[in-house]
């Protein structure tokens, strides 16, 4: 193979000739080396030295075309790791292909670039040769690592977010229940004493009805909303009971058939856990309810290695699970997505399984972590 530049020059043989056609696909052949926009690097395959380099490769490393040519791979700086270039060269020796996805080199100025490093042996008029294809992809690396850190940082920010949210609702959730839960839990009790009492006119009677009524009335409302908030059972008994009793509630909304299978747990789980296994399946029960038009609702929770694992499984109408998603997606509703959200913030996961006229699984899995005792400490 011809490897300097003034195989350029127009071709002399006659058209037509065996020789013409050589020329021509030499012509050719030249032409992509020198325009190529990735690197390449001819070496001799049994010495290692460097034969040919084109001019995207003396430009990414900042080494001229005299400065590299004859020496061998790792006599220069940019494969200045000697004993690493010449141990990939003894492979590349041995397996005829080589890759690298992410090679780190340095151009002569000093500067860090990573490559992408293909190689492949080949016979040229009877000579092995080795031909390197390097592509620069520092820029892709850092946008990567962009991508990456931007990720970690909503996942960090999106875990703060909801760990506020589900504190200020504990807050508000307990503030309802006992201050004004038990205030007007003793305004029942006071109206209904004045009801049986004789001393209170009869003509007080229907006012003091009527008052006691609005009282049921809002004290069954503070009840529903600081449920709906966040239940007391799941902070102050634990996971399993809280899932035993939302999926009675759920299920006695819509009347449907209602069974809870849970293995005991010997200790309390990490308040994240906990919250978003409940958060999980709640999300789970309020579709069952809303959309499955099921006869029955099944809930487990289990130990399996390492892993809780959650499944809420309905006899409903099923729906197709990727188009939903795709939907969910595009911003057409949250459940689905929230689900996914929370299961990953606890580091875990969910998988949705539904078949059209035969129901839904949701499994949902998460590291089993136990409660520290600083966290057990009532709050
Ligand atoms: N158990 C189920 N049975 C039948 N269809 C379901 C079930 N769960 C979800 N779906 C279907 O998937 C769709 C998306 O559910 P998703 O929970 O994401 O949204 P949504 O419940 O409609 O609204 P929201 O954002 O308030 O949760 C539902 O509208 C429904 O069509
Ligand atoms: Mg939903």
């Amino acid at each position: 193979m011809k490897t300097k530049t003034e195989t350029l020059k127009p071709v002399a043989a006659k058209p037509g000739s065996p020789e013409y056609a050589l020329k021509v696909s030499e012509m050719r052949y030249r032409r992509l080396f020198e325009t190529a926009q990735d690197g390449i690097l001819i070496l001799n395959a049994e010495n290692g030295e460097i034969d040919d380099v084109n001019p995207f490769l003396t430009d990414m490393l900042g080494y001229s075309r005299e400065q590299l040519l004859g020496n061998k791979l790792w006599e220069i700086g940019p494969f200045k790791d000697v004993e690493a270039s010449k141990a990939e060269f003894r492979e590349l020796q041995r397996k005829a292909y080589v890759r690298y996805e992410d090679l780190p080199l340095e151009t002569s100025a000093g500067k860090a670039i990573n490559v992408e490093f293909v190689s492949n042996i080949y016979r040229v008029n009877g000579d092995r040769v080795v031909q390197c294809n390097i592509r620069d992809i520092t820029k892709r690396r850092r946008a990567e690592e962009k991508l990456k850190d931007y990720s970690r940082k909503l996942q960090v920010l999106s875990r703060r977010l909801v760990e506020a949210q589900e504190t200020e609702r504990q807050t508000i959730a307990r503030e309802l229940h006992d201050e004004i839960g038990q205030a007007l839990t003793v305004i029942q009790l006071n109206l209904q004493a004045l009801l049986q009492s004789t001393a209170v006119k009869n003509d007080l009677t229907p006012r003091l009805q009527e008052s006691l009524g609005m009282v049921d009335q809002v004290l069954e409302q503070v009840r529903d909303i600081s449920l709906n908030l966040r239940p007391l059972i799941l902070d102050d008994l634990g996971l399993e009971p809280a899932l035993r009793w939302l999926t009675k509630r759920q299920a006695a909304l819509v009347g449907l058939q209602a069974r809870f299978h849970a293995e005991p747990l010997k200790h309390r789980l990490n308040r994240v856990v906990e919250t978003e296994c409940f958060r999980v399946a709640q999300e789970a029960l309020t579709n069952v309810v809303r959309h499955a038009r099921a006869k029955s609702v099944h809930v487990d929770l289990r130990k399996v290695g390492t892993e809780l694992h959650l499944r809420v499984r309905d006899d409903g109408v099923g729906y197709d699970v990727g188009g939903v998603r795709e939907e969910a997606v595009r911003g057409a509703s949250l459940g689905l997505l929230s689900m996914d959200e929370r299961a990953a913030l606890a580091g875990g996961g969910v998988e949705f399984k539904s078949v059209r006229g035969k129901g839904t699984e949701v499994h949902a899995w998460f590291p089993l972590k136990w409660r520290t005792a600083a966290e057990t400490k009532p709050t």
